[in-house]
């Protein structure tokens, strides 16, 4: 068997009301807690008050950071960076989606190391241990509770720019996972961050650093995602099939937190900072058409995970059987809508070019790619997903 490592250093709670515990949990680490979230929803869903009352129990202190926007820029997370250092706060709390839980771990970072946060973009720069996390995340898809990355937009650049930090200090103390914070999201976005997590197992799979124990964890999520993503959005109040996304979401992080993710998210970034298409969307419009690119490179696992979704189909061979997953996952993101808005984005082809010059100088995703790519093909990628050009 392949040989192969495994690390996940994140304590995970998962269950209906498992947020009840952020009090006792925090009370482990400190006594001073900085709870960063988004601008409106943690409050009008009465989510923060949750935390809020948590944390009162055990008589932490708690000073509330509510600013972070979609896509966090540096200024956001260099500002709660000064709030926390001025505090002394000795506990960060992330709640919310992946831009709260993003902007929470750069905050981490910068509540004991200097700024800027610039300093930090790349992989293993992080010198001192940033202050210890505590993730509950409100949608189903970002898995960043289980990652060490965190991505930044940066808007001193024109056009901005998503920057990632990438280190093992980055990786929350504990995650809470509670399905019941996931009830009142909106459909569009129960949808957008249901595929990025579908994109997360995906990639993973596909990547060249997957592995036996990544693969199981990938396999069981995109049979999750298939199953009770529709069903999510048809009846956003079915608790069982929110509790199931989040699931096949945490896996799907646990999953990248191993592999990384490859051309898809490399390739998705512009069409969030560009045309503010939101990252699962972008992920989604993209993804069939990098997996269709990238079959040819193992078409074994091809098939391995079409029968993940379907019974085997006699007489097909294993060629055909992973042609077929292609199709399974268009229409599975057609019946999702995934496209919807696309066209009034009016996206021309010399921008097009434009990403795709950039997408080449990722040399890191494109290392784990499992098909090489080329200036040419990922020009073509992005006219069939964005233009509907075959
Ligand atoms: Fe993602």
């Amino acid at each position: 068997m392949q040989e192969f490592s495994f690390f996940l250093p994140t304590k995970v709670y998962f269950g209906e009301g498992v947020i009840r515990r952020v009090g006792e949990e925090a009370s482990k680490l400190g006594e001073k807690v900085m709870v960063i979230t988004g601008r409106t929803s943690a409050r009008k869903t009465g989510i923060l008050q949750k935390v809020e009352s948590s944390l009162k129990k055990k008589r932490i202190k708690m000073i509330l950071f509510e600013e972070v926007e979609p896509n966090p820029s540096f200024d956001t997370v260099e500002r709660g960076g000064e709030i926390s250092r001025k505090e002394k706060v000795e506990v960060i709390v992330a709640l919310g989606g992946g831009s709260p839980m993003d902007a929470a771990k750069g905050i981490a970072v910068l509540s004991t190391n200097s700024s800027p946060l610039d300093l930090y973009i790349g992989q293993g720069k992080v010198k001192n241990p940033p202050l210890p996390l505590i993730a509950i995340p409100t949608t189903a898809g970002t898995g960043s509770e289980v990652t060490k990355y965190a991505v930044f937009t940066n808007k001193k650049k024109v056009p901005h720019r998503k920057e990632v930090i990438g280190d093992s200090h980055l990786f929350p103390e504990v995650a809470l996972l509670d399905p019941e914070l996931t009830l009142s999201l909106p459909s569009s976005i129960t949808r957008d961050t249901g595929v990025d997590a579908l994109s997360h197992a995906i990639e993973g799979f596909t990547s060249t650093r997957a592995q036996p124990l990544s693969d199981l964890l990938a396999l069981k999520s995109i049979n999750l995602i298939f199953r009770y993503l529709p069903e999510t959005i048809n009846n956003p109040h079915n608790l069982e099939a929110r509790s199931s996304l989040l699931y096949a979401s945490l896996l799907a992080g646990i999953v990248i937190a191993q592999t990384g993710t490859i051309l898809v998210h490399a390739m998705g970034y512009r069409l969030t900072t560009d045309f503010g298409i939101p990252h699962g969307r972008a992920n989604g419009i993209l993804l069939p058409w990098v997996y269709e690119f990238n079959l040819p490179a193992n078409y074994t696992k091809g098939a391995l995970l079409t029968r993940e979704l379907e019974d085997k189909i006699k007489d097909l061979s294993e060629k055909e059987e992973a042609e077929r997953g292609v199709f399974l996952l268009k229409s599975f993101l057609q019946r999702v809508n995934i496209s919807e808005g696309l066209e009034e984005k009016n996206i021309k082809k010399d921008k097009i070019e434009e990403f795709a010059k950039e997408v080449m100088q990722n040399k890191r995703k494109l290392a784990v790619n499992p098909r090489k790519a080329t200036l040419k093909d990922i020009i073509e990628i992005y006219k069939r997903a964005l233009l509907g050009k075959e």
